[in-house]
């Protein structure tokens, strides 16, 4: 009997083409995302060192030209993640809404959280946000940038004085409780989907993406709130 030998190529696309590999995706981009999420909000938060000139340090470090290649390097992975990351959501709703017979199942049959059920919107508008956020902060679009030289962004008062606004604040306050919606699914979830989950583990990584979750948004928010309030100030 002869064994037909399957390319690598091949076996990664058919891989792929079933929903437990665009899970997969979706999982090892998610961590990545997570992953920046994590440390952009550790950056973020030197906005309450007592030394004020913390955060722009910080940034002048990452503008730093001798840090470009790096600092380019690190931004096309992640816009590659993000790609990936869409693509694969996309598809996959579209293979389960291509495979479930119309009216078969009702919407209260199932057993879905509220958090599950605001995926599909939850995802889209942190990606407006993102697209927002950027305009706002990176390329100066929303409001003008102050520098403090070249490349040396004054990241303190560009935050403050965008915070001030008390519609900007609002929109990143939604913004980051869907982010919190999305991010505590999303993680608790993708055991599941790869089909690691047990009885006595799936309810603490539920606890532990909940922690996670909470903790950006309430120290994303934290900014904002910070700023409004008028403990934040220039
Ligand atoms: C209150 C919350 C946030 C604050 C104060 C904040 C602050 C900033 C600032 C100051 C920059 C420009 C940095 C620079 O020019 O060096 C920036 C860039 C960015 N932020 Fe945020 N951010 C927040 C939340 C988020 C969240 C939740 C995400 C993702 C979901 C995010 C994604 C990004 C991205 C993708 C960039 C562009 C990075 C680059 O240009 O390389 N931010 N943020």
């Amino acid at each position: 009997m002869s064994t037909i030998a399957i390319h690598p190529i091949h076996r990664a696309v058919r891989f792929y083409e079933a929903p437990i590999g665009k899970k997969a995706v979706m999982a090892i981009t998610g961590v990545m995302l997570v992953g920046y999420v994590f440390a952009h909000l550790l950056g973020n938060l030197q906005i309450y060192s007592s030394d004020a000139e913390q955060i722009n340090r910080y940034a002048g470090f990452l503008h730093n030209p001798a840090n470009a290649a790096a600092l380019w390097a690190a931004r096309s992975v992640l816009l590659l993640a993000v790609a990936l990351h869409i693509i694969a959501a996309t598809q996959l709703w579209l293979q389960n809404r291509a495979a479930r017979p119309i009216g078969y199942v009702k919407k209260a049959d199932l057993p879905a959280s509220y958090a599950a059920r605001t995926m599909i919107w939850s995802g889209p508008i942190v990606g407006a946000f993102v697209i927002f956020h950027v305009l706002h902060l990176t390329a100066g679009k929303v409001l003008e940038l102050r520098e403090l030289g070249p490349n040396m962004p004054d990241v303190r008062y560009n935050v403050i004085t965008g915070f001030s606004n008390p519609w900007i604040s609002g929109f990143y306050i939604l913004a980051m409780i869907l982010l919190c919606l999305h991010l505590y699914h999303g993680m608790w979830s993708m055991f599941q989907s790869l089909g690691i989950s047990h009885p006595r583990y799936t309810p603490l990584v539920k606890k532990a993406a909940a922690v996670l979750a909470i903790a950006v948004a309430v120290g994303n928010c934290s900014i904002p709130i910070a700023v409004l309030t008028g403990l934040l100030t220039y």
